[in-house]
């Protein structure tokens, strides 16, 4: 099973943009995508949600609660929205989910919530599910000042739980990057041991026009 889990180094960084761009390659290529999502908080805020960026990013018709099985109105961390709701986030039905979505695909690709050490319920972290699925990893991450720390402490929260890191993807890339921004690739990749892939602005209301972006080894 071709799969991918992206995380980030944190809420707002490029996550979505970049399972949607990883998901429209593998399909582009012949696959059929799936993707998934554990929890959405926010719904009561206006804008795309990011499942539907993904089914349309991935060409998928899986309906809401077979992308993302737990939904919640106000923009808060999923443990939290959960418990706003009188409702409780259950790890073995987020597998179940997963599991299901995969199985009726040639490739999945997941996006976390928040980033790794987010908890979806007591203490089972966003980390957990992603050593539970065990697909590798790829991390969104801004490309300006701060990147370097917030990514390399994030590659470390991975590997201290033997997830395999597959990529960074710095989002958005500017055409013409800063001296910071190309020095924060480079220091990435070498402080980390890690591929550094790049993406660009993106048009996210049309997919066609995207460029494709692949993780080493066909993931
Ligand atoms: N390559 C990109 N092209 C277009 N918009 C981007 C890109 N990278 C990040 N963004 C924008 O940055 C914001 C956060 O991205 P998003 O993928 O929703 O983050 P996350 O899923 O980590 O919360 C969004 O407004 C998104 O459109
Ligand atoms: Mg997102």
């Amino acid at each position: 099973m071709n799969g991918v889990f992206v995380t980030g180094t944190g809420t707002e960084v490029g996550k979505t943009v970049v399972a949607a761009a990883l998901a429209h390659t593998l399909a582009a290529g012949g696959a059929r995508v799936a993707v998934f999502k554990p929890c959405v908080t926010g719904l009561e805020e206006d804008g795309e949600t990011d499942y539907a960026l993904l089914r349309r990013a991935a060409g998928s018709s899986q309906s809401d609660a077979e992308i993302a099985p737990y939904r919640y109105g106000p923009p808060v961390s999923p443990h939290l929205g959960a418990e706003l709701a009188g409702d409780q986030i259950d790890p073995a039905r987020l597998r179940e989910v997963a599991d299901a979505a995969a199985a009726g695909a040639d490739a999945i690709v997941c996006e976390g919530v928040g980033g790794l050490m987010v908890p979806l319920s007591g203490d089972y972290l966003v980390r957990d599910l992603a050593a539970e699925l065990g697909y590798p990893l790829a991390i969104a991450a801004a490309p300006g000042l701060g990147t370097i720390n917030h990514t390399l402490v994030t590659i470390e929260a991975a590997r201290a739980v033997e997830l395999e890191v597959a990529a960074v993807v710095l989002t958005p890339w500017p055409g013409q990057p800063s001296a910071v921004e190309r020095s924060n690739r480079e220091t990435i990749a070498t402080l980390g041991a890690v591929e550094v892939l790049t993406l660009p602005w993106l048009d996210l209301t049309a997919p066609q026009t995207w460029p494709a972006l692949a993780l080493t080894g066909d993931r």
